[in-house]
């Protein structure tokens, strides 16, 4: 089994990335040429001496362009701003290693191709007929406070996106040795990703996931858990979800990522791969102060772009515009305070908007959805809508 590559140009003090590359499976190489030899990906400092970066851009991408991470200081250079079409991506420097190692991952896998699984080797996939590789859109709910609301938002977004599209939806607990959605949501329990992980990374097939897979019967969503037995957290890889992930892509329309609240291995590797990451606060000081945290992180890591803010419990406490202030964000969507209802819903193990359908928090809940099938509602329809990066070259100037 072959080790994707990785052409890695960057300027002074890569060791570290490329040490951090080599143990999450990739392999580096120099070779430039086309055939055997050609990168899967490459990585592009565009800051290196004299036109390099502009040399190394235009050899990449000829006729079969090679999907490139662009790392860039102040700005992006002309020879990189188009991005081929949206295969490439930008990340602003520095660029931390494990950083590093999650956004080739994350471009592996949004082009459809196979991760490197344990031992380096690539993961082996048995992709359904008729199915088109990464055709799913990620949401992924995060928030680096416990208790926010995530898993409600990730319950019920994944219930609505289900009921409006009809198409198939997967819920998927990335919330290692602690979520219960299946008990939140009464999905019948089988078993988890810590079952897949007793065979090795060449049985994580489609048809390994799929076992894994339950359904909650009454809206058809399908589930997908870590496990229920914190002992057997650790099998749960980064490695395993992200495969989870690419098979996820391949067979949904949505796939609804439910969090751990921390910026461990396995959370930063699923906002990376998402398309989508929705920020879950409450109007406190203190959830806010760690949410204002994580924009900061996610901003430098190049995933700024992608963040959607939720206010939950939304009509007590912070002001909404106060709120966009300390985050420097718009809200995207509010959710209303409805603790009996909630507590009704969580103990009968439905979601909110199926059992109590007329309530406001439902209507909330849908909307929160709606971003997802329609867009942002906030947006306003003069304002073009800028590209992520655009938006970090215009924050990185006005520094
Ligand atoms: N809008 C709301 N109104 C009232 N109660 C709510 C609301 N949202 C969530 N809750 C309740 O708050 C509690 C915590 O919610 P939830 O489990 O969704 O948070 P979480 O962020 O996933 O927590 P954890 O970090 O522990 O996983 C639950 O009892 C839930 O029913
Ligand atoms: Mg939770």
């Amino acid at each position: 089994m072959q080790r994707p590559t990785v052409l890695l140009a960057m300027g002074e003090g890569f060791q570290d990335h490329a040490d951090a590359l080599t143990s999450a499976g990739f392999a580096l190489t120099a070779s430039l040429s086309n055939g055997d030899g050609r990168p899967d990906l490459a990585v592009i400092d565009c800051d290196l001496p004299g036109s390099m970066s502009a040399e190394l851009y235009a050899a990449l991408h000829g006729e079969e362009p090679v999907p490139t991470l662009l790392v860039f200081g102040e700005d992006i250079p002309e020879f990189a701003a188009n991005g081929s079409g949206g295969r490439d991506e930008y990340a602003v420097k520095p660029i931390p290693p494990h950083a590093l190692v999650y956004r080739l991952q994350a471009l592996l896998i949004r082009g459809g191709q196979h991760l490197p699984g344990v031992g380096g080797g690539w993961t082996e996939a048995v992709t359904a007929e008729g199915t088109t590789i990464g055709e799913a859109h990620v949401i992924s709910v995060f928030a680096p406070k416990g208790g926010v609301g995530k898993t409600t938002v990730a319950v019920n977004l994944a219930v609505a996106l289900r009921e409006h599209t009809r198409s198939n939806v997967l819920l998927l607990d990335a919330d290692v040795g602690v979520g219960n959605v299946t008990s939140v949501l009464a999905a019948p329990y089988r078993m988890g990703l810590a079952d897949v992980a007793d065979s090795p990374p060449e049985e994580w097939t489609d048809a390994a996931f799929e076992h894994a897979t339950t359904k909650h019967p009454a809206s058809g969503l399908r589930v997908l858990t870590w496990g229920t037995d914190p002992g057997e957290s650790e099998l749960v890889t980064v490695d395993l979800l992200l495969a989870a992930i690419r098979w996820a892509r391949t067979h949904h329309s949505y796939v609804v990522v439910d969090n751990h609240p921390s910026y461990d291995d396995r959370t930063m590797a699923m906002l990376s791969v998402a398309n989508e990451i929705f920020l879950v606060v409450t109007p406190e000081v203190g959830p806010l102060r760690n949410s204002a945290q994580f924009l900061e992180l996610a901003r430098e890591v190049g995933l700024g772009d992608t963040v959607r803010v939720i206010v939950n419990r939304a009509n007590h406490g912070v002001r909404i515009p106060d709120i966009e202030q300390a985050l420097k964000l718009r809200v995207s969507a509010t959710i209303v305070s409805n603790g009996p209802k909630a507590v009704i819903a969580a103990n009968e193990g439905s979601p909110i908007i199926s059992r109590f359908p007329k309530e406001r928090i439902t209507t909330d809940l849908h909307n929160v959805a709606r971003l997802v099938t329609e867009g942002p509602a906030t947006t306003t329809a003069s304002a073009p809508r800028r590209t992520w990066w655009s938006t970090l070259v215009s924050r990185t100037s006005n520094a």
